[in-house]
């Protein structure tokens, strides 16, 4: 099983942003917890973030080629906005699970909605670095049925 993680605008700076919402983990930290939860579940990772939308959709453009069973996605601020960013995953018709480290939903009114939700599987909100390792376990059980439907196992 093969999970391309998708980290959105300004997650490069976790770490130095507002740990009250955000805790202290940087984005090396986060990807070390999920490398490491990823390697137990026999899963490999392609991790990228990017802070240009543009660079962000063409990442996912070539991903349509590279056999991904699944996504893991934290949009950052996109999430809020992105209907373009929401399209190029659904070209990718695979499960994606959106993640984000505070719950969006107990905060300003302008981060309730996601625009992305209408693409994915699920979503799994504040609960900052365990939000990651759920979204990864929750795609783990996704591919798991899937490939039961497929009655391969
Ligand atoms: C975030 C929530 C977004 O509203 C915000 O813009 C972020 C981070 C989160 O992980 O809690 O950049 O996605």
């Amino acid at each position: 099983m093969k999970i391309l993680v998708l980290h959105g605008v300004n997650l490069n700076m976790l770490g130095r942003r507002d740990p009250a919402q955000y805790g202290a983990a940087t984005l090396a930290e986060i990807n070390a917890s999920l490398e490491s939860l990823a390697g137990e579940f026999g899963i490999g990772l392609d991790i990228f973030q990017s802070n240009s939308e543009g660079e962000m959709i063409a990442r996912i453009h070539v991903a349509l080629d590279e056999g991904f069973d699944g996504v893991l996605i934290n949009p950052g601020a996109w999430t809020h906005y992105s209907h373009a960013l929401a399209d190029a995953l659904d070209i990718l018709d695979l499960p994606i699970v959106e993640v984000h480290l505070s719950n969006i939903h107990a905060r300003e009114a302008f981060r309730h909605e996601s625009v992305l939700a209408r693409v994915c599987a699920g979503s799994i909100a504040g609960f900052g670095l365990q939000s990651y390792l759920l979204g990864l376990r929750a795609l783990w059980h996704l591919g798991k049925k899937s490939l039961r439907a497929a009655k391969q196992i």
